[in-house]
């Protein structure tokens, strides 16, 4: 596995929650809350727990950083996964999941802001994120087509509730739009935000 190198390692937060690196023996709750989470707006994404087992695994073997959220019973309630490209310029965030009984509560900002702070030590300038679009961008013809960045913004305010909206407001912003990445009609929609520069702590505190 690899070691985030975090600065300051084990991330301490509120209500004695923390923020770790995600070991193998985590592999079986970080794969059961990758289908419970994913299940709503994508559950093609990880169809069985054996498909999410293995995503997991993939993501320990390589070099991106992987991080969970334990609460106060030492029980995975969040994780999030990076992956460096153009060199460590850039950080792709993929998956983000919270377990929904703590949703709502900063542990998917917290998650960010970890991740963050790690690819800042790294060098890294930009976070990204893809995230697919339910909602139904593109799938009329002609929709996205011949400027798919003016119909996202056209369409950005059918995006109320989905995690193109969490991220907006952690500060990311719309850059781009893939059409039908996941088939026709269905579309990944890209935000960035700039890193900024390391610092120990985030300045999110959880929410009661
Ligand atoms: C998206 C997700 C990670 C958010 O985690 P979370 O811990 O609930 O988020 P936070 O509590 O840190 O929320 C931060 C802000 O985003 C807002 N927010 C959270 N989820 C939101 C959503 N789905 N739509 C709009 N805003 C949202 C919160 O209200 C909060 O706003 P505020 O700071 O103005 O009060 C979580 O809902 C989840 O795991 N969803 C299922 C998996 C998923 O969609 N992952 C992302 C795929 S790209």
């Amino acid at each position: 596995m690899a070691d985030s190198g975090a600065p300051g390692n084990d991330f301490p937060m509120k209500e004695a929650m923390r923020i770790v690196d995600l070991a193998m023996l985590r592999v079986p709750e970080a794969a059961r809350l990758l289908v419970d989470s994913y299940a709503e707006h994508w559950p093609q994404a990880w169809p069985s727990y054996e498909d999410a087992v293995r995503r997991v695994e993939v993501a320990l073997a390589g070099d991106g950083v992987n991080r969970i959220a334990l609460d106060a019973a030492d029980e995975l309630v969040g994780w999030i996964g990076g992956e460096p490209a153009y060199h460590g310029r850039v950080w792709e965030i993929h998956p983000l999941a919270v377990r929904a009984d703590h949703r709502g509560q900063g542990v998917g900002s917290m998650l960010v802001d970890d991740l963050e702070a790690i690819a800042a030590a790294r060098g890294g300038l930009t976070l990204r994120v893809a995230t697919d679009d339910p909602s139904g961008i593109g799938r009329d013809e002609g929709e996205l087509y011949p400027d798919p960045v003016f119909a996202l913004a056209a369409a950005m305010s059918r995006l109320r509730g989905h995690p193109f909206d969490f991220y907006r407001r952690l500060g990311f912003v719309p850059t781009g739009v893939v059409p039908d990445a996941h088939g026709r009609g269905r579309p990944d929609l890209l935000l960035a935000r700039r890193i900024r520069k390391a610092r120990r702590e985030t300045n999110r505190s959880l929410r009661p």
